[in-house]
C-alpha cells in the first residue's frame, strides 16, 4: 500500500497567511498542519509516501520531513504545477503507484477518535476497489455527499449538492487499486475546471465498487481550509492535548511505537528542540519506563505489536 498526501492548491481562503507560504505548513496549535494527515497514514501502516505540492513549496516539505528516515518510513516529493484538481495526484504518482494500492490523503484534513488507527487498519486490510470514509455532518452541501446502503455499499455520490441525499460528507481520506490511475486517465474537467475525486467515485459506484467506511459520532473529522476552521482545529488540538497530556498527531512518538525508531533517536530528536514543549514530550516518552500503558490509552490496536518498546 503506497501513501499519497496532496498538500498543493493556492489557499486562497487564508490569504494574507497563504501568500508567501503553503496552507499545510501553517501550524496548527504546535505543529504543521501537515503533520496530522501524515500521521493518519503512519497510523494506518503505510510506509512510502509521495508527497505532492506546488513548485515552491515541495522544497519547504523537503526541509520540514526529509527523506522520512527520521520517521523510519520513506517520503519522496512531486510536483502539481497548478492546482487541477485532487485526481491529478494520481496521474503525477503514477510511476510510484505501479500496481500497489494506494491510500490518499488531503494535506488539510485532521482525523481524530477513539480507534480511529484499529478502523483504518482493517479498512486497509480488507480494502478491495475503493472506499471512502462517511462523516455525518450539518452542512453536507459543502462536500462530496455520499448515499449508502445498509451494508455500506455507495447508492449515489455527488460533489456539492444543492440537495444532498444524505448528511454524510466524504472525507479527504480514500483507498484505491491501482486502476485510479486509469480512470483518472479518462476524467474530464468539471465546472470549476478541475478533475474531481466524486467523478473517479462515481465510475467504481457504477460497477458497485464503492465501499462506505463510517467514523461515527466519537469522531472528530476536520478540515482546515478557511481562517475560522483553522482557528476551531487548534483549539480542538490545544484542549485535548493538554487535558490529556498527549499529543495528536506526534509523527516522531508514533514512529516510536511502532518500532520505526529507537528509543535514543526518539530522544535525540526531542533535545534537538528542548526549548519546546513538543521537545519535551518526545524527551518525556523516550525516558518513560513502560509505554504500554499509555499507547493503550491513547488506542487499542493489538495487531500493531508494540512489545519491543518496552
Ligand atoms: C474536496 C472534494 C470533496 C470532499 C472534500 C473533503 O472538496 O472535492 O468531495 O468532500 O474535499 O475535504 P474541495 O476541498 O475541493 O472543496
Amino acid at each position: 500500500m503506497k501513501g499519497i498526501i496532496l498538500a498543493g492548491g493556492s489557499g486562497t481562503r487564508l490569504s494574507p497567511s497563504t501568500d508567501s507560504i503553503n496552507k499545510h505548513l501553517l501550524p496548527v496549535f504546535d505543529k504543521p498542519m501537515i503533520y496530522y494527515p501524515l500521521s493518519v497514514l503512519m497510523l494506518g501502516g503505510i510506509k512510502e509516501v509521495m508527497i505532492i505540492s506546488t513548485p515552491e513549496d515541495t522544497e519547504r516539505f523537503e526541509r520540514l520531513l526529509g527523506d522520512g528516515s527520521s520517521l523510519g518510513i520513506q517520503i519522496v516529493y512531486k510536483e502539481q504545477s497548478e492546482p487541477k484538481g485532487i485526481p491529478e495526484s494520481f496521474l503525477i504518482a503514477e510511476d510510484f503507484i505501479g500496481k500497489d494500492d494506494v491510500t490518499l490523503i488531503l494535506a488539510d484534513n485532521i482525523f481524530f477518535g477513539q480507534g480511529f488507527t484499529t478502523l483504518l487498519r482493517n479498512a486497509i486490510k480488507k480494502h478491495k476497489h475503493a472506499t471512502v470514509f462517511g462523516y455525518r455532518v450539518k452542512d453536507p452541501e459543502r462536500f462530496g455527499v455520499v448515499e449508502f446502503d445498509h451494508h455500506q455499499n455507495a447508492i449515489s455520490i455527488e460533489e456539492k449538492p444543492e440537495d444532498p441525499k444524505s448528511d454524510f460528507a466524504v472525507t479527504g481520506l480514500y483507498i484505491y487499486d491501482s486502476r485510479a490511475v486509469q480512470i483518472a486517465k479518462k476524467l474530464k474537467p468539471s465546472e470549476r475546471g478541475e478533475l474531481e475525486i466524486t467523478d473517479l467515485n462515481k465510475e467504481y459506484l457504477k460497477w458497485n465498487q464503492l465501499h462506505v467506511e463510517l467514523l461515527g459520532r466519537g469522531f472528530a473529522w476536520m478540515d482546515a481550509g478557511t481562517q475560522e476552521s483553522l482557528f476551531d482545529a487548534a483549539e480542538f488540538i490545544k484542549t485535548t492535548q493538554q487535558r490529556q497530556g498527549f499529543k495528536i498527531a506526534c509523527l516522531e512518538e508514533i514512529a516510536f511505537y511502532l518500532d520505526y525508531i529507537s528509543r535514543d533517536m526518539l530522544y535525540e530528536k526531542g533535545k534537538s528542540m528542548e526549548k519546546t514543549d513538543y521537545g519535551q514530550y518526545l524527551m518525556e516518552i523516550a525516558n518513560r519506563k513502560h509505554n504500554q500503558q499509555y499507547w493503550d490509552a491513547i488506542d487499542h490496536h493489538p495487531m500493531l505489536g508494540l512489545a519491543g518498546n518496552e
